[in-house]
């Protein structure tokens, strides 16, 4: 299992799109990579830069890469349809963008079924696990690894302490199924959103909270537009580099061979910073002055008891051998 590891991560600033933009020579295979976050303060963000870093001087001659951070080439709404399109090559989709290809990953939205990213690591690590990466060939979508980011947290317009504090309000969530039921558990109202929207969509009160990891709340600064950001660790956002099966296997051996190698060094290096980026991130938070709510146990588990039954209404589309699977690795970690 890959370790997860803390260590100190610098504020960068913000570069503009396209990031990485290498000067691709002729006869170069050109490898377009999209993705909605930033590219120097985020587990995603600077995991695609160093793929393209190192794409570019290891396979100088070969193959050239060109990442479009921060949502400047696609959202993630139709970033999968771009790339059976052939229009856009990778991308790194949270698990909870794959509605429309595939219902097993919801296993990875249900509130609560991870109590860490080592728990997910090692639930990815498994052969059920790993096997989610190609159970969407059929389609035409292959999964290449699972990139980290971390633990959600909810903010909103008012404080947050208890479920009932939820009631009513609307928040913002990715577009998933399994989403909209946990919030629709908590008596509020849902509203799937693409992420480049969310800022302008907090501060005009068209939703009044959201749910993120530190990094994604710290990189769209959703807290400047929110009372506060409750410490609720009640779901996790996880990402699949994912591509086409056939741009994929229309590669040439050697070219597909060190691209995954040079992948997968990158996915272990970055993976075991995840941790690390998101708790600078939410230590940058508190720095610019936002607002931070812990729960006691009994609060949390208000939360729990509140949204957990969302397992079942998911259980048939899921399986419940992968979410035994999930929670006996959640168990012993
Ligand atoms: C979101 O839409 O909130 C996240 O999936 C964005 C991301 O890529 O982390």
């Amino acid at each position: 299992m890959r370790a997860l590891m803390i260590a100190a991560m610098a504020t960068l600033t913000v570069s503009a799109a396209p990031a990485a933009m290498a000067a691709c020579d002729d006869g170069e295979i050109v490898i377009k990579f999209s993705h909605v976050t930033n590219t120097d303060r985020h587990p995603k963000g600077i995991a695609a830069s160093l793929l393209a870093e190192r794409v570019n001087a290891e396979m100088d001659g070969k193959a050239c890469m060109e990442v479009f951070p921060n949502s400047s080439l696609y959202n993630d709404d139709v970033v999968l349809e771009a790339m059976l399109q052939g229009d856009v090559h990778m991308a790194a989709p949270s698990l909870s963008k794959f509605e429309k290809f595939t219902k097993q990953f919801r296993l990875f939205d249900l509130p609560f079924m991870f109590k860490s990213i080592r728990a997910v690591d090692a639930f990815q690590s498994s052969e059920a696990g790993a096997a989610l990466k190609t159970s969407m060939t059929r389609r035409g979508l292959l999964g290449l690894e699972f990139w980290h980011n971390g633990m959600k947290q909810f903010s909103a317009n008012v404080p947050l302490i208890t479920p009932e504090d939820a009631e009513g309000l609307k928040f913002r969530v990715q577009p998933s199924d399994v989403l909209v039921a946990q919030m629709e558990a908590l008596g509020a109202n849902p509203q799937k959103m693409a992420f480049s929207e969310v800022y302008g969509a907090l501060q005009t009160g068209v939703v009044d909270g959201q749910e993120n990891t530190w990094s994604n709340i710290w990189g769209q600064k959703f807290f400047e537009v929110q009372d506060g950001i409750t410490e609720t660790n009640h779901g996790i956002i996880d990402y699949l580099v994912v591509t086409s099966v056939d741009w994929w296997e229309d590669l040439p051996q050697d070219v597909r061979d060190q691209l995954g190698t040079i992948l997968a060094e990158v996915t272990d290096t970055r993976n075991a910073e995840a941790y690390a980026v998101n708790l600078a991130a939410k230590e940058s938070i508190v720095e610019a002055g936002g607002t931070i709510r812990r729960l006691t146990p009994e609060q949390r588990q208000q939360w729990v008891d509140a949204m957990k039954p969302v397992w079942e209404q998911f259980e048939g589309d899921v399986g419940a051998d992968m979410i035994a699977a999930a929670q006996e690795i959640n168990a012993g970690m």
